[in-house]
């Protein structure tokens, strides 16, 4: 790490779970163990019941403002300091870390503060309330959705490109709190691999990616990460930049 130019992370639910938002797998607290998500979580569910699926989000949007960054959200966020480059790739829709402070982050799976119109596909600020949910585009009429990526959807391209691309060009590269389940993502940190980066994993629970990875760390994003960076640039709280 204190060699590499260039460190690319991949982010999932897990590093959000100390700030109290739930992931989706976890046995029992993830949201698939409460939730169908063919119910929820897919353009077919969104036609059947546009109403049930809004409701959901709109309940979800409201955790995700309660919820601040954790400690490994700001580590992350501080790494930025200490490598030339660094890539932060996440599938969480939570915008957390942004608001710890990462500056170039790549969302895979949208966000869920945004919304879209369902026909046009554009993002809308403004709308009338009418009581209704989902409320109606103002232009076409067409009801409004989350700008999130539904299971059957394809990825925003440019952020798919933009994150394959760090993949191949990293020294480095971490999955951290992603059950390495879903693709495309699951594949990045194979991809990196096969171009040469160092595989490093941080999940309380074996992944299959683990068997993959030349560095696992066994434990919470929110109390590794911080000693991570401890360690690696023997630091107190600000990691020494190595930048020039
Ligand atoms: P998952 O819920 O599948 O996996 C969360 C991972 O985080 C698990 O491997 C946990 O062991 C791990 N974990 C839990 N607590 C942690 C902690 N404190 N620190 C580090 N790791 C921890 O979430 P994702 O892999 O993000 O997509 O799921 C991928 C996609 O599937 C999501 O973006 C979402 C979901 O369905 C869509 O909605 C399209």
């Amino acid at each position: 790490m204190r060699r590499a130019r260039h460190i690319a992370i991949l982010t999932g639910a897990g590093i959000s779970a100390e700030s109290g938002v739930p992931t989706f797998r976890d046995a029992q607290t993830g949201l698939w163990a409460k939730y169908r998500p063919e119910d929820l979580a897919t353009p077919e569910a969104f036609r059947q019941d546009p109403k049930r699926v809004w409701e959901w989000y709109a309940w979800r949007r409201e955790l995700v403002s309660q919820a601040a960054p954790n400690p490994g959200h700001y580590a992350l966020a501080q790494l930025e300091g200490c490598v030339p480059r660094v890539t932060l790739i996440t599938q969480n829709v939570d915008s957390l870390h942004q608001r710890a402070g990462s500056s170039n982050v790549i969302e895979l799976h949208g966000n869920i503060s945004r919304v879209i119109c369902s026909a046009e596909r554009r993002v809308v600020e403004q709308w009338q309330e009418t009581g209704d949910a989902p409320p109606l585009c103002p232009d076409c009429g067409a009801p409004l959705r989350p700008d999130v990526v539904w299971f059957g959807e394809i990825l925003p391209l440019q952020a798919l490109e933009a994150a394959v691309q760090a993949a191949h060009s990293c020294d480095v590269f971490f999955s951290i709190g992603t059950s390495s389940l879903v693709e495309p993502a699951a594949s990045l940190p194979l991809e990196a691999l096969q171009h040469g980066a160092t595989l490093a994993e941080i999940n309380p629970l074996p992944t299959p990616l683990s068997k993959h990875a030349r560095f696992v760390l066994r434990g919470p994003a929110g109390q590794a990460l911080p000693e991570l960076l401890r360690s690696v640039w023997v630091i107190g709280r600000s990691p020494e930049p190595n930048r020039q």
